[in-house]
């Protein structure tokens, strides 16, 4: 921490955003294998917020890939800065007011804790989009399975790195048992319940 620098009181709190938006703020952080759906659900769950006039963005981990974290590779090290940098950029998000949505495979556990940290436990939603590799596998949209079983690219989570699962996240989404309907009509549901839900 640089002892020179302070934090800036605004006068805009989050607390008038979410007045002006009508409706609380969040982080979804969406985590799961490759070609598990959290691009395809995050995407569709926020068409669906923005037809309900809930104002949401989706962060998705390949466009911050090639842009904010495009000096990053796959080193334990590079991920941990690139779930830190993309849970700073969701935080400020989280803060304007929007419905957060994070799409990243974001393979450790505790990486994502630092994230929960960044963001706040009262703020942060974890939520498992759980998939079988062997289904991710055969999916494989971006053909990057085919890559890393071919040693085209490596590090490559499910092949040759580990994906820890969440032990307690707030929800799970089975996509090899629900379809993409289901899967994000579940995850809207949940959000326009916390979002909505009686200020206490
Ligand atoms: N129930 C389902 N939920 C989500 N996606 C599904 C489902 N059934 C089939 N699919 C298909 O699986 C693929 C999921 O790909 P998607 O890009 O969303 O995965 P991802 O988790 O974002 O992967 P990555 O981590 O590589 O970005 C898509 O082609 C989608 O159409
Ligand atoms: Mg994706």
């Amino acid at each position: 921490m640089n002892k020179n620098l302070n934090w800036q009181k605004h006068a805009i709190k989050p607390i008038d955003r979410e007045r002006l938006m009508e409706h609380k703020s969040l982080v979804i952080w969406l985590t799961g294998l490759s070609g598990s759906g959290k691009s395809t659900i995050g995407n569709s769950v926020e068409k669906q917020l923005y037809q309900k006039g809930i104002h949401s963005y989706l962060l998705d981990g390949d466009d911050l890939r090639q842009g904010l974290s495009k000096d990053l590779g796959f080193s334990e090290h590079d991920r941990s800065e690139n779930i830190r940098r993309i849970a700073e950029v969701a935080h400020t998000l989280r803060q304007s007011g929007l419905v957060t949505i994070v799409s990243t495979i974001s393979p450790y556990k505790s990486n994502r804790e630092l994230a929960r940290d960044i963001i706040s436990d009262h703020f942060f939603h974890e939520v498992y989009i759980s998939c079988a590799l062997e289904v991710c596998e055969q999916r494989d949209p971006k053909g990057l399975y085919h890559k890393a079983r071919s040693g085209q690219i490596s590090q490559f989570t499910g092949v040759d790195q580990p994906y820890e699962p969440p032990t307690s996240p707030k929800l799970t989404l089975p996509t090899d048992k629900l379809n993409i309907e289901q899967a994000s009509l579940t995850l809207v549901h949940y959000i326009v319940s916390k979002v909505k839900e009686a200020r206490s």
